[in-house]
């Protein structure tokens, strides 16, 4: 059997869930979706959790292994969800390269500001595919699982939240220096006037 997008799927499991069988296999293959994103968002701030560096080392390499945590906790409950539901989980390296549309992570930056940039753009895509997902299944009277996507969506706003005050501190940080560096500026440029 094969998905609209040319997907290859497996014959469902037979189940006395009263979804009907229409519904459980849109659900099965939406979800496939979201659990490729959540383990590509795990692999992709263990990149971040390896390599960052930089005077914020020990509280980015805490935020981005709590975020993998947090995102690998997502995928299996979704993938397990998916199952429930008469379907096969794909999840493989493989599986998750043909799914996954989140942002490539860059694999040769280690600044801290840009792993919270880069893990930022990828948690927001998700988010927002996560975020669509909860009405759709609703919309299809998959209640239970809406539930579980409302979960997932309410984490990625929280790891999103935490990525953006560290980057809006440091802003205010650059701002305080700049004010900072003026006066002095403005007295070294006097001086060498002679004023
Ligand atoms: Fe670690």
């Amino acid at each position: 059997m094969q998905t609209p997008s040319g997907r290859r799927i497996f014959e469902m499991y037979k189940t006395k869930i009263d979804l009907p069988e229409t519904v459980r296999f849109k659900v099965i293959e939406l979800l496939n979706q979201r659990v490729a994103e959540c383990i590509d968002l795990t692999l992709q701030a263990k990149q971040a959790h390896w390599n960052v560096k930089g005077p914020e080392f020990r509280s980015l390499h805490k935020l981005f292994d709590t975020i993998a945590e947090g995102s690998q906790k997502s995928s299996d409950a979704l993938a397990e969800r998916l199952v429930q539901l008469g379907g096969l989980a794909q999840g493989t390296v493989e599986a998750v390269n043909d799914r996954s549309d989140l942002p490539a992570y860059p694999l040769s930056i280690t600044d801290g500001a840009d792993h919270l940039d880069a893990l930022g753009n990828s948690i927001a895509a998700s988010s927002k595919w996560m975020r669509e997902s909860i009405g759709i299944t609703a919309d299809w009277k998959d209640y239970g699982t809406s539930d579980l996507l409302l979960k997932s969506s309410q984490k990625l706003d929280q790891y999103l939240w935490m990525v953006e005050a560290h980057l809006q501190g440091k802003l205010r940080e650059l701002k305080a220096m700049e004010k900072e560096e003026k006066p002095l500026q403005e007295r070294q440029l006097k001086s060498a006037s002679g004023g």
